[in-house]
């Protein structure tokens, strides 16, 4: 695990870019792993400066994202889908098509699961973008998930409803259950890069680095993947 520790969430994003870019044109048809969230956005918007200014193409290229919530109106702007078009898709030159997103009609779709995990398993990731949630959390990957996990349903810790609730009028309206790629999924991609930021995810970012593997901390999973590069502001870095 290699750790680039920066001043602040714009030289993350900077610093996250550059190893987009590196992956990005070092070949035409590519498989992306993309996440929603807070940290990703900066680097989004540099990702699609590049491509705006023709230093990358992603005619090519096809993306598969970690989640999605289960039961928010299409329509609603916090849906995965909506937040993935708004900030990157329809901002840079990518088919729609080869964009996709898992997404489950309730918390019991199960076929909706096995055919995300279907199409996943056709591609080689070359590369899984990850945040990290305040609990260790990778995807929407909560404590006590299964590392041989593949795409499934997962109830929301009251934690992470409670970090996302900023993002909703109300903590009534935080979705309590969303589709993930599972932990197996996740680890399959042949590279990764975790983006993270701010004094809340000190503690994460400190567990995911030094305390045994446990499936009580998803992200300690990481240890055992031999190409993570973690990209961490100060604060995050702060409990290293
Ligand atoms: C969310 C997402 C994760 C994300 C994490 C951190 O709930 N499901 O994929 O990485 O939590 O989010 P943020 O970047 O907003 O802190």
């Amino acid at each position: 695990m290699k750790f680039i520790i920066k001043e602040n969430y714009d030289e993350v994003a900077e610093a996250a870019n550059e190893e987009m870019r590196r992956i990005l044109t070092s070949a035409d048809s590519l498989t992306i792993g993309l996440a929603t969230g807070s940290s990703p956005i900066g680097l989004y918007k540099l990702m699609a400066k590049d491509n705006a200014e023709g230093i990358t193409d992603f005619t090519k290229v096809t993306t598969f994202n970690l989640d999605e919530y289960i039961g928010l109106p299409t329509d609603h702007p916090e849906t995965y889908r909506n937040f993935m078009n708004k900030n990157l898709f329809n901002q840079i030159n990518i088919n729609l098509n080869k964009t996709h997103l898992p997404y489950a009609s309730d918390k019991n779709d199960k076929n909706s699961c096995e055919e995300y995990e279907k199409m996943l398993n056709n591609y080689q990731l070359d590369v899984q973008l990850l945040g990290i949630g305040s609990n260790g959390h990778i995807g929407f990957n909560e404590p006590g998930s299964s590392f041989s996990s593949n795409t499934h349903i997962v109830e929301l810790t009251e934690k992470t409803r409670n970090d996302n609730q900023r993002f909703f009028a109300s903590l009534d309206e935080v979705p309590t259950h969303a589709i993930t790629m599972g932990i197996a999924s996740i680890m399959r991609a042949k590279e990764i890069i975790l983006i993270a930021c701010g004094e809340n995810k000190a503690q994460a970012i400190y567990e995911m680095a030094n305390v045994a593997k446990t499936e009580e901390i998803p992200a300690t999973i990481l240890q055992n993947h031999p190409n993570v590069i973690c990209i961490v502001d100060k604060d995050a870095a702060s409990k290293l």
